[in-house]
């Protein structure tokens, strides 16, 4: 396997090696007209600049480019002494547009990442993923062996990655995927599609650990954030999340051997008109047993917010979900700290536990969420927990 990979990379690179420096997508064949198909441009683009022998810049500039779905991926051949960067020309970072035949995506991805260590994608670009033409076929509600829609962005097994100021827009399904990554950062994104799009969730990441997420504003159709599971180290903040089903850890205890998470941190964010706030889910019946533990999350705005606080250990979206036996997901040291704003519904705390696995010190302290219209009162419900609490407590804790 590691020599078939070493030959390969050998063989990219056999033709002409570069001393590193600045690689134009439009020095590549790339049209930028948004009628021309400008995959190969872009992929001989990062031939050349993975080959390259230093610092390299692919530059994408201005312009509207068509793209199927495009690979880029390492180990590139300066690592690990070399940043790769992509960067735009400045003002403003090219437009990728992706097409929208759905048989011209085999794997479920659009742009893919995988194996890099230390890229940068920075700039103002925008990743189209034209998603509103195919919603329709998105029927992974009802449909079990559904087609998997392709992700907007795929980050796989990437080491010290840093995404800045990009926006992705109007993804097919999720909008940017993280998994088996490690120093993941993301700052100062935009990620956009309408409130009732299917499964655009904003970004998901699992498997990963020393992730940040920073100063993003989410606007989607589902979760604004979902972390999975094997997660550790993650810092969350300055997120602006809505429409959308608000931050969650979760949903967990899915598929066998799932892993533990824990070392969650999520603060400082505004969460305006979504299904849940704060959420930890974890299905029934789960296969095997884990532990999300030390999960933080504090210093939260709610805004007209359906779910504001929510532990839901009976996840189950589809209502499918027969011969239901407790979930095996153990949470314990969770902590909700000064949460603040509305609810639109009137239960604003739900703790629904494990039945098997109760919950253990989930601590609320200084919550205080009103009802949207003006004068209802709040309350909380819990099942298999007991909550500790101090400071202001609106709703007040279940008796
Ligand atoms: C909880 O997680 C945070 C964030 O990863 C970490 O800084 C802290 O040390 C952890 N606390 C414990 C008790 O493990």
């Amino acid at each position: 396997m590691v020599k078939l990979f070493l030959f390969l990379l050998c063989f990219l690179c056999f033709n002409g090696v570069s001393l590193g420096g600045d690689f134009n997508v439009k020095d590549y064949g790339a049209k930028a007209d948004g009628r021309t198909d400008d995959a190969q441009a872009f992929e001989d683009t990062w031939k050349a600049a993975c080959c390259s022998n230093g610092p390299a810049t692919i530059w994408i500039p201005q312009g509207t480019y068509l793209v199927g779905p495009l690979k880029f991926t390492g180990p590139c051949k300066s690592v690990p002494r070399i940043t790769m960067k992509m960067e735009a020309s400045v003002p403003k970072l090219g437009y990728l547009k992706a097409e929208t035949d759905l048989n011209e995506y085999p794997t479920g991805d659009w742009i893919f990442f995988g194996w890099i260590d230390k890229l940068s994608i920075v700039g103002t670009g925008t990743f189209d993923g034209q998603g509103a033409s195919i919603w329709h076929l998105n029927d992974c509600q009802q449909n079990k062996k559904c087609k998997l829609l392709p992700t907007n962005l795929k980050f796989i097994a990437m080491t010290n990655t840093h995404i800045k100021g990009i926006t992705s827009l109007n993804s097919k399904n999720f909008h940017i995927g993280v998994v088996d990554c490690k120093h993941f950062k993301a700052t100062n994104l935009k990620i956009i599609a309408p409130g009732e799009s299917p499964n655009t969730d904003g970004m998901h990441v699992e498997r990963c650990s020393d992730v940040i997420i920073k100063n993003t504003r989410v606007a989607t159709g589902d979760d604004c954030i979902s972390l999975g599971q094997g997660l550790s180290n993650v810092f969350i903040s300055g997120i602006e999340c809505g429409p959308g089903h608000g931050i969650s850890v979760g949903s967990l205890g899915k598929y066998p051997q799932e892993k533990d998470v824990s070392g969650i941190i999520v603060k400082d964010s505004t969460i305006t008109g979504t299904l849940n706030g704060i959420s930890i889910k974890s299905w029934p019946s789960s296969p095997s047993p884990s532990t999300a533990y030390n999960i933080t999350f504090e210093n939260i705005i709610m805004n007209n917010v359906n779910n504001p606080v929510i532990i839901d250990q009976l996840y189950c979206p589809s209502g499918n979900c027969p011969n239901q036996t407790p979930s095996q997901v153990k949470i314990t040291d969770v902590f909700f700290k000064n949460i603040h704003g509305s609810s639109s519904s009137e239960v604003a705390v739900i703790l629904h536990c494990s039945q098997g696995f109760p919950c253990h010190n989930v601590q609320l302290q200084d919550i205080n969420i009103v009802r949207s219209s003006v004068g209802a009162p709040t309350r909380s419900t819990c099942m298999n927990i007991k909550a500790l609490y101090s400071g202001i407590q609106v709703p007040p804790p279940c008796s």
